[in-house]
This record gives C-alpha cells, sequence and structure tokens, in this order.
C-alpha cells in the first residue's frame, strides 16, 4: 500500500494507478455461465424430520457476477436476480432477469423511488423484491414480517406450508442482519428447524456447487443463529414450479398494486 501511495502521487503514475484500480475492481462477468441449483447435494442437517425444498430450477446471482461491482450493497438486487431467475424458468416467454440499472429503473418507474435513485448505491429488501417480481413477472407475493429473529420460529409453519404449495424460492431481508439472502428450503425435526440459505455476498467466480456448499455460501442455517434481536422480512413470490401465478392472489398479504405505501417495511 506504501508503495502505491508513493507511485500514485506522479500525475501520469496517477492514471497507471487509476487503470489498475478499474482493473482490480471490475469483477469477471460470466452471467451467460452462472451456476444453478446450487443447493442441490446439500445433506438434510439431521437424519429424521421433514425437508421441503424448492421445485424448479434457478441461477446463483452473486456479487460481481455480470461484471458490475456492487460490493457491499448489492446482495439485495443479486437476490431478486436469483428469484427473478427461477421465475423465467417457470412462465413462458418473460422478461429476461433485469440487470441492477434495471431494477432500479423499474423502482423508479414504480415512484417506489425517487430519481436520485439511478446509480446509488441504496439497498433494497423484501418489499422491492415484491414490486419488481410483480412488475416484471406479475406475480403477487406475500410478506411476512417476523419482529425478531427470535420468533422466527413462530413463522415456519408458513413457510413449510409456502414450499409445500408453491416451491418458490424466498428472498429474507432484516435491519440488524442486513444481509439479503435466498431461502431455496426448511427442514423441521422436532423442535430444531433449519432454513436453506443461498449466500449472494460471494465474489469471483464460483465454480462449483461443491464449493460454495464446503465454504458455507450455501448451508443449512438453525433458525437459532438468525439475529435474535432482529427484524426480518420474508417475501414468499406466490408462483408455483410450473407457472401458475393464477392461484390464491387472495392469500397475496401484499397486493403490490394496490399498496399505498406511506411506511417503509
Ligand atoms: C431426531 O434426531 C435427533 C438427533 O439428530 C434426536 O435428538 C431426536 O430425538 C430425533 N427425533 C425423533 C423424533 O426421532
Ligand atoms: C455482462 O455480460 C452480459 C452478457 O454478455 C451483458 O449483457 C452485460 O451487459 C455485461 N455486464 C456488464 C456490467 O458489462
Ligand atoms: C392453478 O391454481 C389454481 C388455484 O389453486 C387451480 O384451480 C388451477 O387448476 C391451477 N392451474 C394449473 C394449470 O395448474
Ligand atoms: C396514501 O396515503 C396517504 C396517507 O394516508 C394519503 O395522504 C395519500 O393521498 C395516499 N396516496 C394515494 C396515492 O392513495
Amino acid at each position: 500500500m506504501l508503495l502505491m501511495d508513493i507511485l500514485c502521487t506522479g500525475a501520469f503514475f496517477q492514471s497507471i494507478c487509476l487503470l489498475m484500480f478499474k482493473m482490480t475492481s471490475t469483477p469477471v462477468n460470466y452471467s451467460e455461465n452462472l451456476l444453478q441449483n446450487v443447493h442441490e447435494g446439500t445433506e438434510p442437517p439431521t437424519t429424521n424430520g421433514t425437508t421441503s425444498v424448492i421445485q424448479g430450477s434457478y441461477h446463483y446471482y452473486h456479487y460481481g457476477c455480470d461484471g458490475m461491482n456492487d460490493k457491499g450493497w448489492g446482495c439485495g438486487y443479486r437476490t431478486l436476480q436469483t428469484i427473478c431467475s427461477w421465475i423465467r424458468g417457470t412462465i413462458e416467454h418473460s422478461p429476461a432477469v433485469p440487470s441492477i440499472p434495471a431494477i432500479q429503473q423499474i423502482l423508479i418507474h414504480l415512484e417506489d423511488k425517487p430519481s436520485g435513485f439511478m446509480g446509488s448505491h441504496d439497498w433494497i429488501g423484501s418489499f422491492e423484491v415484491c414490486l419488481v417480481v410483480d412488475h416484471l413477472y406479475g406475480v403477487s407475493s406475500k410478506i411476512i414480517h417476523v419482529t425478531k429473529g427470535s420468533d422466527l420460529n413462530q413463522h415456519m409453519p408458513s413457510l413449510i406450508e409456502h414450499f409445500n404449495r408453491y416451491g418458490s424460492p424466498l428472498m429474507m431481508g432484516g435491519d440488524q442482519d442486513c444481509s439479503a439472502k435466498a431461502v431455496m428450503g426448511i427442514h423441521a425435526s422436532d423442535s430444531d428447524v433449519y432454513l436453506l440459505i443461498v449466500d449472494p455476498h460471494y465474489c469471483g467466480r464460483a465454480r462449483s456447487c461443491q464449493e460454495l456448499q464446503k465454504k458455507e455460501w450455501v448451508k443449512w442455517q438453525h433458525i437459532d443463529e438468525f439475529v435474535h434481536s432482529s427484524f426480518y422480512n420474508i417475501c414468499l413470490p406466490l408462483c408455483t414450479g410450473n407457472g401458475n401465478i393464477s392461484g390464491d392472489k387472495n392469500n397475496a398479504v401484499i397486493k403490490v398494486k394496490k399498496i399505498n405505501r406511506t411506511k417503509k417495511i
């Protein structure tokens, strides 16, 4: 670092340093070859109990995977992209997975965000995921608001029902635990409940599902290991693995188009 500082003092060297910085800060774009269904092959956390997981396929979106450097702020966008890739696979002729700028554009268009949101590094959460999924694919979502992590267990029956009925991936965001993540399944054994987490905070090119699982980017997480004091919002897209979005719209707690968002959740 000191050497860099000395070299970067001259104007000529400054431009070289800028170039070097740009080179090292631009991640590899491999958006055409993202890994699929990275949770497959994980062992259930206990040998007894019941497991419910998503039906269908998704691509694993994470920090930088499409060449855009979103490290430190893009986890909600990446989780949304993973969910969009799943929905796309269930509905014919559906729009492509949106880039981060495209997502920002949609949220501005929907007047959820002011125009200054474009190009910002502002985070998005479960609510924005609902809006975008509804706008692009016509899929309504339900939001489960968990007031504190220690109460997660109370909501687990709803998640089990969701995976059995719809089988779509969930987005989970929070305040103190502000790392957005996708939930791909649930395992319940007596009072022990685990969620199958796909974490978008990975940097670099993901080589294999085995590597991601070994390094715990994909893992079964006991619900006691979530932040007890954090609130969580979980977005549940009401779309089945065969693209049925007609079913049970009345069950959507959030009917996105009708919502008057005076209070951010
Ligand atoms: C399930 O397995 C755990 C250990 O993995 C054990 O403590 C528990 O009693 C078992 N429950 C049942 C219902 O067999
Ligand atoms: C990454 O590659 C895709 C496909 O080639 C392209 O559409 C996209 O614009 C690229 N992303 C960036 C940030 O350049
Ligand atoms: C879609 O869901 C609705 C309500 O659950 C059901 O009545 C309908 O048969 C389903 N359609 C298909 C194609 O599965
Ligand atoms: C939303 O609600 C606020 C406060 O209840 C109200 O003043 C405003 O007019 C509403 N906006 C729309 C578009 O309904």
